[in-house]
């Protein structure tokens, strides 16, 4: 019988852990939140209730919330779902993980909110019980507004505890959760990040020929079925510092045969926007500034990577309004598509089941965490996998894991009846579990 999670216990309330901690309370669950100070756990309270937004729409869920430092660490003992949520070091999680596992109840289960540190380094050595307790709860960031929370086992991890956090994070805290492995970045930053790291590079050869930094994200947007910020937009949000730690994170982590390798670091332009702190929204400009004028109005620059000076922003219409025009487009807009998303594309048919058993947790992934349209897999079949699969034995690049099963099994779709069906890495159909 699945176990059954009523309360919860936050162990780090910053961004992530007081959003998590938030949306427990609002789902009703009676909360512990611990920082590494009481002061430090107030205020992360404070912006569970007065943050834009909160995390908490009513008072009861604030009141269900009770607040405290590590040093009250014994009280975990009465909570069902010890959830880890503090800084991204292996040293800490690993240390926090030994003092909390005696003083947790039988029953319990253990979950770290990490980002990219394998969750085999953080049980290494572990006691049994715990290795059998512990997934990875990898949650997005703002808790309250992104659907996507990955959900990743470690090798001794009973299905039984898999099952409480999916059926408690799926139902209670209405997730849309995907079952991932334990493998670097797990499955939406993993490909949402080899899409910007390498679409840096590819994009500078479509600038060279002539495409504003303006088109290329106008091209990774709508005909896409991806957000408007598109690739330079969606950066800046994020900032290039983080960028970057994600580029070393994956230096040490990724697979040495991993054609993300040939991006991890950025190109020289962007390298130097870096290095003299042009991150990005968070600094007052990256790729692009808004400036408010006294008068009320705004106005958009745009930071010219070629020239290395700013502009005024330009409005810009793609000449191709679908996927499947843009992406076999015989013009610079279609082979700068072809080569960011397309390269995106066939980056994700080569790592199923290297990071996910199945094609429908990788769209669902992109989908519920990067706010793409479309998944990878769903995105194939509206520019046609056999299409694909002809280009690129075309320009003698080898046709990638998942569109080989396709086309060995003489399927022309990842999907049939009207989605209700996915192909496996069997080569077979099989039905689409609901979400
Ligand atoms: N921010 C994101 O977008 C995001 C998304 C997904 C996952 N994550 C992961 O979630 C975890 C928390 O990230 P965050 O963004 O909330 O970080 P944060 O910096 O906002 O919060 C870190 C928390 O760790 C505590 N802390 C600091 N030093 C500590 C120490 N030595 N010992 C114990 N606790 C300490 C802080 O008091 C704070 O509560 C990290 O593993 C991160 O990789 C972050």
């Amino acid at each position: 019988m699945t176990r059954k999670i009523d309360s919860v216990a936050v162990l780090g309330g910053g961004t992530m852990g007081a959003g998590i901690a938030g949306a427990c309370a609002e789902a009703g669950c009676r909360v512990l939140l611990l920082d590494v100070t009481n002061e430090a756990a107030e205020k992360a309270l404070d912006r569970i209730v007065n943050g834009r937004p909160p995390a908490v729409d009513t008072p009861e869920a604030a009141a269900r919330i009770e607040t405290g430092s590590f040093d009250e660490l014994a009280k975990i003992a009465e909570f069902d779902w010890i959830c880890e949520a503090v800084i991204e070091d292996l040293a800490t999680k690993r240390a926090l993980f030994e003092k909390l596992e005696p003083l947790r109840k039988d029953g319990s289960v253990v979950s770290t909110n990490t980002s990219g540190i394998p969750l085999r380094s953080i049980t290494e050595g572990m006691p049994d019980r715990l290795r059998r307790d512990v997934t990875v709860t990898h949650f997005f960031n703002p808790v309250k507004v992104m659907k996507l929370m990955e959900l990743v086992p470690d090798a001794d991890t009973t299905q039984d505890a898999v099952d409480a956090l999916a059926e408690f994070c799926g139902k209670r805290l209405g997730k849309g959760v995907v079952h991932a492995k334990d493998t670097v970045n797990f499955i939406g930053n993993r490909i949402g990040c080899y899409w910007m790291l390498a679409g840096l590079h590819k994009a500078r050869a479509g600038l060279e020929q002539g495409l504003s930094m303006e088109m290329v994200d106008a091209l990774m947007g709508a005909p896409v079925g991806l957000p408007s910020t598109g690739l330079y937009g969606l950066i800046d949000l994020i900032g290039l510092d983080i960028m970057d730690f994600v580029g070393k994170n994956l230096d040490r982590n990724l697979p040495a045969d991993d054609a993300g390798r040939g991006y991890l670091n950025f190109p020289p332009a962007e390298q130097e926007m870096m290095t003299r702190g042009q991150l990005g929204r968070k600094t007052g400009g990256g790729f692009y500034k808004l400036t408010k004028h006294e008068d009320g109005s705004r106005t958009k620059e745009t930071f010219d990577l070629l020239t290395g000076a700013w502009r005024p922003a330009m409005e810009v219409t793609p000449s191709h309004g679908d996927a499947r025009s843009l992406l076999f487009a015989e013009d610079v807009e279609g082979r700068l598509a072809w080569a960011c998303m397309g390269g995106a594309l066939v980056y994700a048919a080569d790592l199923v089941p290297q990071i996910s058993d199945d094609i429908v947790n990788v769209d669902r992934a992109m989908r519920w965490g990067f706010a793409w349209k479309k998944g990878p897999f769903e995105l194939l079949d509206e520019i046609g996998p056999s299409a694909v699969i002809t280009r690129l034995e075309q320009e003698a690049h080898q046709v990638p894991h998942m569109l080989a099963i396709l086309r060995d099994a003489g399927a022309d779709s990842f999907y049939r009846d009207d989605g209700k069906e996915f192909l496996g890495t069997d080569g077979k159909y099989h039905p689409v579990p609901a979400e």
